[in-house]
């Protein structure tokens, strides 16, 4: 039997199309967009187009796209580079986010917070793990340089109220960044509509290449750049472009968003299917994050007095790929962070399972994940020393 791939969250494969349109970059299309004669211009000239499509999507102007290496740079250049920014401009020494964020933000406010003696704010978050817009309202202060708050969180699915967080930080001054790597490939990326400072994506979510991806940095918010050296990227990311990558990312995008309802729609049906399944079949479980707010794509559980990793491995002998939640997490034996901030006991927050789907989802995946998991869980409990 053909194994089932029901990780997209932790990576996706890349789209032919997009490999099509990548190609040539490879090979005779060589050239550095940075040198002046005709094999750089035709690399800069592919760059410069992967920008423009990429801010069609994200209805923002094109020099308000930077290319960096990835979602986790995006995220630290615009984490990072505007609270330094802030500070050096008026002072600012505050700094918001949540629980639920990935560790690329998570990881770079508690760096700031540590070695750089900003004071940082943990937002709580509901049952669910959405962030309340009124909470934000409270924890802002007049020397709030930069709130974070992703899109939809990579974990538990659970997608956040942004226009009225933006609508809050406006008011008071502050920039706010989100996370949207995970929302990319299925929720709507207009960065008005949003009514953010800054968006960071990465390609591999989407159908894309990894090693790439992109900041939305809104106009007349300055960030001091985090990798020096050449001016490239109107000197805000220094290096080379991956010319490649670049041109694969745009494709993505421009795919995901002409296609995304399509997706969605599919999604949607299979994952509320995924979702009754195991809740009816597996006793002592429960769904982690919002029911309806969260990812089309998305199905995360907490099942009580099962090891995650060791039921990740029986999913696999049984030709199931699955992740405990993120996969930056997978071989650890903590729980993890974002389900504690959940309020769930550990023995539950230990047993955490997460089924992203994709474009070859199919229904007979999910009768096979609904056939072969309730036995595993069973089995598992049953071999728990007593
Ligand atoms: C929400 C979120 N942010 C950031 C990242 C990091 O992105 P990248 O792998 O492109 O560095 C990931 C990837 O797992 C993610 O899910």
């Amino acid at each position: 039997m053909e194994p089932i791939y029901l990780d997209y969250a932790a990576t996706t494969p890349l789209d032919p199309r997009v490999l099509t349109a990548m190609l040539p970059y490879f090979s005779g299309e060589f050239g550095n967009p940075h040198s002046i004669h005709r094999w750089g211009q035709r690399a800069e000239h592919a760059v410069e187009a992967a920008r423009a499509a990429a801010a069609l999507v994200l209805h923002c102007r094109p020099d308000e796209i930077i290319f960096t290496s990835g979602g986790s740079e995006a995220d630290n250049l615009a984490v990072r580079g505007a609270a330094l920014a802030e500070r050096e401009r008026r002072g600012a020494n505050h700094l918001i986010t949540t629980p639920v964020e990935h560790a690329a933000v998570l990881a770079t406010m508690r760096q700031l917070r540590d070695h750089f003696g900003f004071d940082l704010t943990l937002l709580p978050v509901d049952a669910t793990g959405r962030v309340s817009p009124a909470e934000v309202a409270a924890a802002l202060r007049p020397d709030t340089a930069v709130v974070a708050v992703c899109y939809a969180c990579n974990e538990i699915g659970t997608v956040q109220p942004l226009p009225e967080i933006a609508a809050a930080c406006r008011a008071a001054g502050a920039r706010l960044h989100t996370d949207a790597v995970q929302a990319a490939s299925q929720l709507d990326l207009n960065v008005q509509a949003l009514g953010v400072d800054s968006l960071a994506l990465g390609a591999h979510k989407l159908y894309g290449p990894k090693g790439v991806g992109l900041l939305y940095a809104r106009a007349g918010r300055p960030l001091l750049p985090m990798q020096t050296g050449g001016d490239h990227e109107a000197a805000r990311r220094a290096g080379t472009h991956n010319v490649p990558g670049v041109v694969g990312l745009a494709e993505a995008l421009r795919l995901t968003d002409a296609e995304r309802a399509a997706h969605n729609a599919r999604f949607t049906a299979l994952r509320d299917r995924l979702i009754d399944g195991v809740l009816a079949a597996i006793p002592h479980s429960a769904l982690t994050g919002h029911r309806t707010e969260r990812l089309p794509n998305h199905a995360s559980f907490v099942l009580e007095g099962v090891d995650g990793n060791e039921l990740l491995m029986h999913l696999d002998l049984a030709d199931i790929g699955a992740s405990s939640g993120s996969a930056c997490k997978t071989g650890d034996p903590e729980p993890s962070e974002v389900l504690l901030a959940l309020g769930l006991p550990r023995a539950w927050a230990l047993g955490s399972l997460r089924l992203t789907l994709g474009r070859a989802t199919t229904d007979d995946h999910i009768d096979r994940v609904l056939a072969v998991l309730p036995g595993l869980v069973t089995k598992l409990r049953a071999a728990l020393p007593a």
